[in-house]
């Protein structure tokens, strides 16, 4: 039996509205994986764009108890905004809030799967929302926001790192380095301790920490 025209209109119709509603699907989820295709490229080149060669060594973690003892140094509190210049995976900057209650903490790190590791120990230790990682070149970084900066990097750069420490951060900032002295500046604090810890890093348990506060500018 062959169906009415007002039936095959209707077949007709509801295919088209089929049609159209696949199409439209299909069309919100390629705009969607595209914007995430480049959302995630777009994340991955400010890294390479702001890279400015200038290496502080590869990652080799602070020990907890060292880290403890770097912001105990650097009497972190409340009041601070605490942030660490290749941060590694992250624990001076969660230690910093977790333990030490800092207001707020930031690490700049080079590496973009270190940064995926420090957000994934500071959500796990429930201070995700009150840390920041950025993935970049800490000579790019904008580190006036910050009343305490920790560094672990190799003297080769240390003397750069100062350089854009002395201009960019405000008069009282205290600033901690883990074995290696800033050239040119002033620790108004030097801690020498043994760590057992830091044989396997530096082949002797002999510790520095040295601690600095930015001076007012003239
Ligand atoms: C010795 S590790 C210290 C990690 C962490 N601060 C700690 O104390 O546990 C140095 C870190 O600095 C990072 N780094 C080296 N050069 C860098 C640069 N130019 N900008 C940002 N991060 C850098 C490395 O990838 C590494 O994770």
């Amino acid at each position: 039996m062959r169906p009415s025209r007002k039936a095959s209109f209707r077949a007709a119709a509801l295919r088209c509205f089929a049609f159209f509603f696949v199409y439209d699907a299909a069309m919100r989820f390629a705009h969607r994986f595209l914007s995430a295709a480049i959302s995630a490229f777009a994340m991955a080149l400010p890294v390479a764009a702001q890279t400015t060669g200038a290496t502080g060594g590869p990652f080799v973690a602070t020990p907890h108890s060292i880290a403890d003892r770097m912001l105990a140094l650097g009497r972190v509190g409340p009041g601070d905004y605490v942030m660490d210049l290749g941060s590694g995976d992250g624990r001076l900057v969660i230690t910093a809030v977790a333990k030490y209650k800092a207001r707020g903490a930031a690490g700049i790190e080079i590496d973009q799967g270190l940064v995926f590791v420090a957000i994934d120990n500071a959500r796990s230790v429930g201070v995700g929302d009150r840390v920041n990682f950025v993935a970049g070149d800490l000579f790019a970084a904008d580190v006036e926001k910050a009343t305490v900066v920790t560094l672990y990097l190799l003297p080769e750069i240390l003397g750069k790192v100062g350089a854009k420490l002395g201009k960019e951060l405000r008069p009282g900032t205290r600033v901690v380095s883990h074995d290696y002295p800033l050239p040119g500046w002033k620790p108004v604090d030097v801690v020498t301790f043994e760590s057992d810890e830091k044989v396997a890093i530096s082949g002797t348990a002999r510790t520095v920490l040295y601690l600095y506060r930015v001076p007012e500018r003239r």
